[in-house]
């Protein structure tokens, strides 16, 4: 009697875990990683420290490639810049795919040019880069409007007088404002209470998707997306964004004349009105709202973090913030503003940039990609709609690529000589077909804000350079620095 218990037990616990892995022939030979428990997947795995420290060690055991079962979704991980070439470079189309992040689905639910797959995706991403290049990203007009928007900044920051500051709400202003005039084809003051509230939702929720309790939340998605928590508070705050957008979409209308497009609304809306009879056109006003809202969140919080965590880096660094100054002193001096062809005669302050940029990780686990076919890759076989996890973060601090990973050292972008030294692993914007559609201008924004600052500040911290822990706030699908304070206090004396 007590036998066949055990032996039902034994039966049923191996049927359960083969529900949990999937059936062999549903999943293929998956590339190896710790055997799942039932739906929870490798909770048993996860690290308390978050999703990127459990893959780190999972790394050690099992290599550059492994599967990890997120509740019970397989999740392939890709480590290191050779792995994540060979996959989203050399088989670019496969891996093409968008995986899904679980704290924002039910926001895009597939719609929008970051969410969006197949033949959506590529009509979207082709219709954005090509509008967004006629207005704007061309190279001497968005230079011109990044310097428009430096011009305020500096601005501001004199009324400041050199008081301290948290400087969030200004660096979300200065990038946000860049992607307003594309989309939206205006700035807005600084001082606009409609855009203080929006900046405010767009910085609270990556703080919330890059939290703790939604990395538990991408674990047990299916089972958390029916109780309170912080994919709720992610959800109200994007409905409010989106009613935001659907004002401004409203206003474009009243005012569009198809032979004068004004900027990437009025642009999508003629698209729309030309393919209106057409029941299959993706250019609907769903896909619209998203892609909006896909550009202000991937280009106001990406740009204006990383200057975040770069000035934090700065006040640190006195000594770097003292090269940098100098190098701005004798390349463009006191008089006219930076522009982009000043990048090639200032190594260093490249190489702080670049430094800043790997450093500062901010998407140490990428985005979500899904393999878009039945796909091999070294050996294995992942069926098409895996999900893979090119981990950027094991790139940007390979010690093979960088000597000292864990330091903050803009050598690793020097040679003996003092030149820009071009790294392969440094990968912060990804790569392949889904690399980030905003990489040049973020270039831009960041040498221009960066150096137009600097030329007329010099930095200060109320807490003593030793004493400043650069350890990040949130650590999640994005790293957060932690708040700070800062004085801009004028170079010229006034
Ligand atoms: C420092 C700034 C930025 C960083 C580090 C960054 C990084 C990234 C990364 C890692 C991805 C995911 C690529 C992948 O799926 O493998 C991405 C996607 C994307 N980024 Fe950026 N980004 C930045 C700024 C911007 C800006 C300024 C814009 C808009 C003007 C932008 C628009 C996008 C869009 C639309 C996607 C989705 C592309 C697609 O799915 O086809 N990003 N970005």
């Amino acid at each position: 009697m007590e036998l066949s218990i055990v032996l039902l037990l034994a039966v049923l616990t191996g049927l359960l875990l083969l529900l949990a892995r999937g059936h062999p022939k549903a999943h293929g030979r998956l590339p190896p990683g710790p055997r799942p428990l039932p739906f929870l997947g490798n909770i048993l795995q996860m690290d308390r420290r978050g999703l990127l420290k459990s893959f780190l060690r999972l790394r050690e055991k099992y290599g550059d490639v492994f599967t990890v079962y997120l509740g019970p979704k397989p999740v392939v991980m890709l480590c290191g810049i050779d792995a994540i070439r060979e996959a989203l470079v050399d088989q670019a189309e496969a891996f093409s795919g968008r995986g899904k992040i679980s704290s924002v689905e039910r926001i895009f639910h597939g719609y929008g040019v970051i969410f969006a797959n197949g033949e959506r995706w590529k009509l979207l991403r082709r219709f954005s880069l090509s509008t967004m290049r006629n207005f704007g990203m061309g190279k001497r007009s968005i230079e011109e409007r990044i310097q428009e928007e430096s011009r305020c900044v500096v601005e501001e920051l004199r009324k400041t007088q050199g008081a301290f500051q948290n400087p969030t709400f200004l660096f979300h202003s200065m990038t946000a404002n860049i992607i307003c005039s594309i989309v939206f084809g205006k700035r807005f003051s600084y001082k606009d209470p409609k855009f203080q509230r929006l900046l405010d939702l767009f910085y609270r929720t990556f703080t919330l998707i890059s939290s703790f309790s939604s990395q538990v939340f991408e674990l047990f998605y299916t089972f958390l997306k029916y109780f309170p928590g912080t994919h709720r508070q992610i959800y109200k705050n994007a409905q409010e964004i989106m009613t935001f957008i659907e004002d401004a979409v409203e206003k474009h209308r009243e005012t569009l004349d198809p032979s004068a497009p004004q900027d990437f609304i009025d642009a999508y809306l003629i698209r729309a009105d030309k393919e209106k009879s057409d029941p299959h056109s993706e250019f609907d006003h769903r896909n619209l709202i998203c892609t909006v809202l896909s550009l202000f969140f991937a280009g106001t919080e990406t740009t204006s973090t990383t200057l975040r965590y770069g000035f934090l880096i700065m006040l640190k660094y006195p000594h770097i913030t003292e090269r940098v100054h100098k190098e701005i002193d004798q390349v463009i001096g006191p008089h006219r503003l930076p522009a982009l062809d000043d990048r090639a005669k200032m190594p260093y302050t490249d190489a702080v940039i670049h430094e800043i940029q790997r450093f500062s990780d901010l998407l140490p686990i990428g985005l979500p990609h899904m393999v878009t076919k039945d796909t091999h890759f070294r050996g294995y076989f992942m069926p098409k709609g895996t999900e893979v996890f090119p981990i950027l973060h094991s790139a940007l601090s390979d010690p093979h690529d960088f000597e000292n990973p864990a330091a903050f050292n803009p050598d690793h972008f020097l040679d003996a000589s003092g030149a820009l030294k071009k790294n392969d692993a440094f990968i912060p914007f990804s790569m392949g077909k889904r690399i980030c559609l905003g990489e040049g201008i973020a270039r831009m924004e960041l040498f221009l804000f960066f150096t137009t600052i600097l030329q007329n500040f010099s930095v200060t911290s109320p807490v003593a350079p030793e004493d400043i822990d650069l350890t990040p706030q949130e650590s999640g699908i994005g790293r957060v620095p932690p708040v700070y304070q800062i004085s801009f206090q004028s170079r010229r004396g006034d």
